[in-house]
């Protein structure tokens, strides 16, 4: 009997699916390679069953035999393990960015005599149009909780953007490019306590009580489906914290970061000018012990801000504190600087690979702007924040605009740094 390989996501069946499979079947014994989150998560949207929930669906669809995880986009070393007689793909995948993958699969086929089949696209079902489908009806707080976990273990790098209201919620759920044929998105959001409170007009002092806090949570929450990670900024006393962690975990928020400082808390770029001092390590992680008993599930983070960088305490401060935190049960550590060069970051990356923890790395470069993705994530960095680059950006537009309206006594001359009043009128669709 020849053997077919077929390789697919399968999150969403559709006819178009099954009519693949159907002919695949007419050729011989039909395997099917489900792409694991990793693969699919290299190049598009973690999709939206994990792998084996997808697998089971496979598995159970009349005419598969065998159910294999196809680890990478490239199809090539399944094919080469299997040795399939036949590959069969929709005709689809004959221009555009796949149609390389295409070549190579028919030149490898050709290795033993395989051959490439290639039934006719189905027209009318789109996996992005269901995609879109899904996207509006949302997403549940289990869901959505999950999902930060499910990035860190299936992505090189996660890409979280701060969002201090629904608008900037919108932009990080929805804003994305296309480079080379693959759309690029973030990944999660950011919910800061710097851009949280200048957005309404106060300091960042833990002034901005946990009730306007979680309204704007609530405000991201209802436009959005991405994780949230809340900077729960010192997390206060262990007896508040606990009731934050509560809030959190039940708005189907994924993590809360909180910081090991006491005393008047000021904004960690200020640096030693803030006059800040550093919690004990026995205090800190007393709180995330507190924090980790009042946790209702496994999958709310609590993630350990490291400040010793911050505070000119010294690497192996900080090494002693990301120990010690860990030990305490935090689910993640962040390590901040405001090193204008990501070095002391790199060395504290080097000295934490040396620990041999899964416990996943989180960065804010604010301060060292110029180191890429992947540079962090080749430093073993699991997490990367954009943490204030929104508000920073629409503040000088927007004091631009007000400073043109005065100057000129009318606001024509401010229309330039507008878009239109159809565009605004028509951003937000009304969903009747
Ligand atoms: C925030 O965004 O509020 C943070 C990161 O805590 S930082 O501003 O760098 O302290
Ligand atoms: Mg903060």
């Amino acid at each position: 009997m020849k053997t077919v390989y077929v390789a697919m996501s399968a999150d969403i069946i559709h006819p178009g699916h099954l009519n693949i499979i159907k002919e695949a079947a007419k050729l011989g014994r039909v395997i099917v390679g489900v792409l694991t989150d990793e693969a699919i998560a290299s190049y598009k949207r973690l999709p939206y069953l994990n792998f084996e929930q997808r697998k089971l669906i496979v598995e159970n669809l009349i005419s598969v035999d065998e159910v294999v995880p196809q680890e990478t986009l490239d199809y090539i070393p399944n094919i080469r393990k299997y040795k399939p007689d036949y590959v069969v793909h929709g005709d689809d995948w004959k221009t555009g960015v796949q149609a390389k993958v295409r070549q190579r699969v028919i030149e490898t086929l050709a290795e033993w005599g395989g051959k490439l089949v290639e039934p006719q696209y189905t027209p009318g079902v789109s996996s992005t149009q269901l995609n879109a489908a899904i996207q509006e009806i949302g997403t549940t707080p289990e869901i959505r909780m999950k999902r930060l976990m499910r990035l860190i273990n299936s992505k090189k790098i996660v890409r979280i953007l701060e969002a201090h209201n629904g608008l900037t919620g919108l932009i990080c759920e929805k804003a994305s490019v296309d480079i080379n044929g693959t759309k690029k998105e973030f990944d999660g959001i950011w919910l800061s306590s710097l851009t949280d409170s200048t957005a309404k007009g106060k300091p960042d002092i833990e002034y901005v009580d946990i009730t306007s806090r979680m309204s704007t949570v609530n405000n991201i929450l209802e436009v959005t489906t991405k994780p949230i990670i809340y900077d729960g900024d010192s997390g206060g006393l262990p007896e508040h914290f606990v009731f934050m962690v509560r809030t959190l975990e039940r708005l189907g928020v994924s993590a809360v970061i909180i910081e090991d400082k006491i005393g008047l808390k000021k904004n960690s770029l200020f640096g030693t000018s803030g006059g800040q001092s550093q919690d004990s390590i026995e205090n800190f992680a007393a709180k995330i012990k507190a924090g980790k008993r009042a946790c209702v599930t496994e999958d709310f983070m609590i993630i350990a801000r490291i400040e010793s960088l911050i505070l000119k305490a010294g690497l192996d401060n900080a090494i002693e504190r990301a120990k010690a935190y860990i030990d305490a049960g935090a689910d993640g550590i962040m390590i901040h600087s405001k090193g204008k060069t990501p070095d002391e970051i790199f060395e504290f990356c080097r000295r934490y690979e040396k620990l041999q923890t899964a416990i996943p790395l989180v960065a804010v470069p604010s301060t060292y702007s110029y180191v890429t993705e992947d540079e962090l994530a080749q430093a073993g960095v699991k997490v990367v924040v954009y943490a204030n680059q929104l508000l920073r950006s629409a503040y000088p537009a927007m004091v631009k605009t007000a400073q043109s309206i005065l100057e000129n006594g009318r606001a024509l001359e401010a229309e330039k740094f507008c878009m239109s009043i159809k565009e605004i009128i028509t951003l937000i669709p009304d969903g009747v």
